[in-house]
Order: C-alpha cells, then structure tokens, then sequence
C-alpha cells in the first residue's frame, strides 16, 4: 500500500467565538488528487489555507510524512495554494510572478530564470512572459498561476476552486463546485492523480 503523505486530523479552526471548519479528517496517499466538496461557507477554503500555513488550526493536527506542520511557514511547506481569483503580483511581469517562489527560496537569478522559462513553456505562455498581467485573459492569468506554483517543483498542490478552468486538462477539477452533498462540513471526494490527468 502507498505510504500515507499528508493527514489532517480532527482538524478545526475558529474565529473568536464562530467555528469555521471542525472535525475535519482525511488522508492523502502520494499521487492521489482529493477534491473537498461542500456548500459556500462550509470551510473548504479554510482548510486549503491550514494545509498551506496560511491560517493555523485551533485544534488537530496537520501531518506530512508523519510529521507535524501545524507551526511551519508557508514557505517551509512545498505546498502553494492557487486561488479561485488567481492572485497575482499585479506590479510584476508574468515571469517575474513565475519566479516569486523561488526568489523566496533563494535561488540565484540564472537558475530562476531557467526554471521559470521552463514551466511558461509547459504552459504554453512564454510569448507572455514580459506582458503585465492585467494585460491577461482569465485562462492565461490561470496559467501563470499554476506555473508560479509548479515552478517550485511541489509535493502537492492546493486549487481553490477551479472553475473557469482554460482547459480540458483542468476541467475536472470542476467537480469540486458541481452539486455539492448538502453537508455543513467539507467532504472529500477521492480520485487517483492519474484520473484527473487523463480526464
Ligand atoms: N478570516 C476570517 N474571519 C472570520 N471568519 C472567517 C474568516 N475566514 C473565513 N471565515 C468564516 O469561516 C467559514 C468558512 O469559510 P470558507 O472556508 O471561506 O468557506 P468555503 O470556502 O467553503 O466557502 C465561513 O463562515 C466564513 O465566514
Ligand atoms: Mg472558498
């Protein structure tokens, strides 16, 4: 059996006094794609941001590998979130945007550059690489965004709600904002990788 890659576990976040998400628990093996289903304001994007270290859970725990992240940066976790409105730099170029992440980690410029070429190629946008990004069409803004988190060569990677995928690639992801079981908490849905990439 594939060893278990990420869990969360009994997880629950509160703000003040309302609970956002609780009791929250799942595993992901490696290479198995999960979608989190559930109607507006059940916590699916707050569970996305705990699994990214954006917010920090109330309570539960959060493990990759076996290990606790609960306390980790977003930047010590291989794990970018790409959000529903894409949010981009929009003071930066689309390759600059691409080569955010790797800024971050501190690769020299030349490698960054390479890396970042690379993946807008991938993507089919290197023609795009100089442009503002407000000079974008939606599905070419959500290119840049998933190549500003794959450039980083994660260990997974974190949609929130992909709707208006550009193409056929993505669009199963959609299923994650199809008619959703009218749960008040998040429910997970569970296909291999491979599914989602032949789709
Ligand atoms: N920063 C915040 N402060 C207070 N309440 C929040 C905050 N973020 C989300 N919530 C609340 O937590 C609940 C879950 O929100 P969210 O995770 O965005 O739901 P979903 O993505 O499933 O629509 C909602 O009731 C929302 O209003
Ligand atoms: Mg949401």
């Amino acid at each position: 059996m594939a060893p278990t890659m990420l869990e969360l576990d009994r997880l629950e976040k509160r703000f003040g006094n309302s609970v956002a998400m609780a009791d929250v628990s799942f595993s992901i093996n490696k290479g198995e794609f999960i979608a989190v289903m559930g109607p507006s304001g059940c916590g699916k994007t707050t569970t996305l941001r705990m699994i990214a270290g954006l917010d920090k859970p109330t309570a539960g725990e959060i493990r990759l590998w076996g290990r606790r992240l609960n306390e980790d940066e977003p930047w010590e976790r291989a794990a970018p979130l790409v959000w529903q409105n894409y949010a981009l730099f929009p003071f930066l170029s689309v390759r600059k945007n691409v080569e955010f992440g790797l800024k971050q980690r501190g690769v020299p410029t030349a490698s960054r550059k390479a890396k970042a070429d690379e993946w807008l190629e991938r993507l089919g946008i290197t023609e795009l690489a100089d442009r503002a990004v407000d000079q974008l069409s939606g599905g070419q803004r959500q290119r840049v965004a998933l190549a500003r988190a794959l450039v980083i060569e994660p260990e997974m990677l974190l949609l929130d709600e992909p709707l208006s995928a550009p193409c056929r690639r993505n669009s199963c992801v959609c299923i994650a904002n199809s008619k959703s079981p009218s749960s008040t908490s998040p429910t997970i849905n569970r296909k291999p990788l491979r599914w989602l990439i032949e789709s």
